[in-house]
């Protein structure tokens, strides 16, 4: 009989064949798919493996630690590269949605090579591609909407022999059931998507490292309070933008003139259309109440409820 657990031993057994006593290299960006990936590849190899995780400073609240947390003592070779002035840096001052997805597809193959270098010699490279992933680079001629930084080719490695995706046969659901199986946590198996690019897509316009901080902090406050309302399940990705735009308000006796925040919350099954969430006005006021009250220089709070199409669910 097909169970999951079957499914995972010989998936192990073929990695094992398949690498032989050769190095494994993977990029891991903390997402549901390359986390599972990386849980697979190292019971199948252990210490063969080696995990990059490239933290360009554009990661929620918390989250570089988290994965670090979950994979530090797995037995792999797991290496955080804190790359966030270098992505900081090269961000500064552009504004425009397609230049900066770019700039940060580029240069996060350009820190995962020089980390890559410094390991030497590598045979394996490994995957957390999906089977959808499989079927939307065969489309082909699709017009691109969206850059995507993560299936914008390979990073050269030496001696590369070549690749494994041991997740190319499962969907989304099935990657779940794999990672569970494997004992990830839930944190990690339950993870929203979350784009290649991080809150650098989030933070309209420019990006500095206070917008960024703001935008942590508040987004952090809405995600612990759809959690409390028991959400997070039902709305399949929520977040917050900080939107370039400043109002004015009222704090005390005070005028201010701060940052206009949205929210937006979707539900869809394939991410490819998806209706706005009917997130229930009482969990709505709790959100915006905390935010204006714990978060400086944000003032105002609106919620996004337009569908995909005609919107997409990231604003930029
Ligand atoms: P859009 O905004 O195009 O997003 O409606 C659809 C889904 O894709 C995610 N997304 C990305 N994921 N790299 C990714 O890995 C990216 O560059 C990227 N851009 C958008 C988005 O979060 C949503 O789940």
């Amino acid at each position: 009989t097909w169970t999951m657990a079957n499914y995972a031993k010989t998936a192990i057994e073929d990695i094992r064949n398949t690498v032989g006593d050769g190095k494994v290299l993977l990029a891991l960006s903390g997402g549901v798919d390359s986390s599972v990936a990386a849980a697979l590849i190292s019971k199948a190899v252990g210490s063969q493996l080696t995990c990059i995780f490239v933290d360009h400073g554009l990661m929620r609240k918390n989250e570089g630690d988290e994965v670090e947390a979950a994979f530090k003592d797995s037995g792999m070779h797991f290496i955080r590269v804190d790359a966030e002035e270098r992505f900081l840096s090269k961000l500064a001052g552009l504004e425009e949605p397609e230049a900066k997805r770019k700039t940060i597809g580029e240069e996060f193959i350009r820190v995962f090579e020089d980390e890559g270098r410094k390991i030497g010699s590598v045979d394996f490279l490994a995957q957390g591609t999906i089977y959808p992933d499989v079927i939307e680079s065969g489309a082909g001629d699709a017009a691109v909407i969206k850059s995507h930084h993560n299936v914008g080719g390979l990073p050269a490695v030496v001696d590369f022999k070549g690749l494994i995706e041991p997740l190319r046969n499962l969907f989304k659901d099935e990657v779940r059931e794999l990672g569970s199986e494997l004992g990830l946590a839930d944190y990690l198996v339950w993870r929203q998507p979350f784009p290649g690019p991080g809150l650098a897509i989030r933070v309209m316009g420019d990006i500095t490292k206070d917008k960024l901080d703001i935008l942590r902090d508040a987004d952090w406050i809405f995600r612990e309070e759809i959690a409390n309302a028991g959400l997070d399940r039902s709305i399949n990705q929520y977040f917050a933008v900080l939107t370039n735009t400043r109002t004015v308000g009222v704090m005390g006796d005070f005028r201010t003139y701060d940052y206009t925040l949205a929210l937006r919350g979707v539900t869809t099954t394939d991410f490819m259309t998806a209706d706005w969430a009917r997130i229930p006005y009482e969990v709505l006021d709790k959100i915006s109440s905390r935010i204006v009250n714990e978060v400086q220089h944000i003032n105002r709070i609106v919620y996004d409820i337009t569908s995909k199409p005609p919107a997409t669910i990231e604003w930029e």
